[in-house]
């Protein structure tokens, strides 16, 4: 007969999931874990892209980008190259519309060939647009209505939001799971890292950004299911939540004004994504960026919070017994493998 916990722990999964305890932001965290890894970053070309690859850079990290950007790009790769600590380092820039599967994969491909290690250890789905210019805004404004033809339909809605923001974010997703795995497993063990990025737009509601909140919600959807069975991969999945940051996304400064001037730092999501990127012990955790609010009149300000903190604190049925059975294959799978490896060494060899 099926059991099931009791008491005050009933239906935590978070040790099922292995995920890491709160982030405490307030404790400094060791960044020499970057000096080395190859970092593939989407969106790389500008904004907290760029800003992560020349902060990654400084600190010893191989940088791959991909961006629709191509000048800003290739500009951004000289730089790099010009002021590395190492000669060693290895800076990549290549076109990348991420709503291409086939730019995607030879993104990846370039990446793994070009990377010193081999392999890929940590990628950054950063691209992301919102709702101006050639993307339309699709949900919000009125359309003029044809008062003779009632039966005139609006045209289509391009999407291109969801495109970027969400299709390619799933591309990035699936083909790092499948390129990061291929990093040497334990003992040789390397970091498989996936930062992903949503917003306070993937929180609450941003109105006038419909298509851009959907999609924002969408990553946070991916992020917070995925974040529960990567860990059977040896992958750990994390997100940043920027509130407003004034970086070339922001179509008008009027966005920011509407904020009372409130805003985030480029440097504090630096700050915070370099935390979830050199940490390795940080997985499944999400970071919420903002400008500096202080909650209590002794306590410093805060500009980082963690969101979303309790999923899997108590969970209900489906996914309790989901995660049991996860947890069991991945039990079975790793002593087959142990099996598998005991008979290369013992047998395989004795029999040459
Ligand atoms: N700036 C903010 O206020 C803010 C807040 C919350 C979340 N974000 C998110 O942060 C991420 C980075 O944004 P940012 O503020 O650095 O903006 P940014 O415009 O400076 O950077 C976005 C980058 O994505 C690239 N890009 C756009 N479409 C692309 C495509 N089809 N293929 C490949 N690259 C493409 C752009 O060329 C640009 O280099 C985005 O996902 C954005 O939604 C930004």
């Amino acid at each position: 007969m099926a059991t099931f916990p009791t008491g005050d722990d009933a239906w935590n999964a978070m040790d099922m999931i292995n995920q890491s305890p709160p982030v405490d932001c307030t404790k400094p965290y060791d960044t020499s874990t970057l000096a080395g890894k190859t970092i593939l970053i989407t969106g790389g070309a500008s904004g907290f892209g760029a800003a992560f690859a020349r902060h990654w850079a400084l600190h010893g990290a191989h940088i791959m980008i991909g961006d629709v950007n191509d000048r800003a790009g290739e500009e951004l790769v000289a730089e790099l190259r010009a002021s590395a600590p190492s000669s060693t380092q290895v800076f990549h820039y290549q076109h990348c519309d991420v709503t291409s599967w086939a730019d995607q994969v030879a993104l990846f491909q370039a990446a793994l060939t070009s990377s010193p290690t081999g392999g890929i250890d940590a990628v950054v789905a950063g691209a992301g647009i919102v709702e101006n210019g050639s993307s339309g805004r699709v949900f919000d404004t009125p359309r003029s209505l044809d008062p003779d033809n009632k039966l005139q339909p609006p045209p289509p809605p391009p999407l291109k939001v969801l495109a970027v923001n969400l299709t390619g974010v799933m591309y990035t997703t699936h083909l790092a799971l499948h390129y990061l795995k291929q990093n040497a497993p334990p003992p040789g063990r390397r970091d498989r890292h996936i930062l992903l990025i949503s917003s306070v737009a993937g929180v609450m509601g941003l109105p006038g950004q419909t298509e851009y909140t959907a999609s924002k919600h969408a990553v946070m959807g991916l992020f917070r299911a995925m974040r529960a069975t990567a860990w059977a991969e040896g992958v750990r999945v994390n997100l940043l939540a920027p509130y407003f940051v004034d970086t070339p996304l922001l179509p008008t400064a009027g966005m920011l004004l509407l904020a009372g001037g409130a805003k985030g730092e480029v440097r504090d999501v630096v700050d915070a994504g370099t935390r979830l990127m050199a940490d390795e012990g940080v997985r499944g955790r999400a970071l919420c960026i903002g400008p500096g609010l202080k909650m209590e009149e002794e306590r410093e300000e805060q500009v980082v919070w963690e969101i979303y903190a309790h999923d899997y604190a108590r969970v209900e049925v489906f996914v309790w017994r989901y995660l049991k059975l996860l947890n069991v294959a991945h039990g079975v799978r790793g002593w087959v493998g142990l099996v598998k490896d005991l008979w290369g060494v013992f047998v395989t060899r004795r029999t040459r």
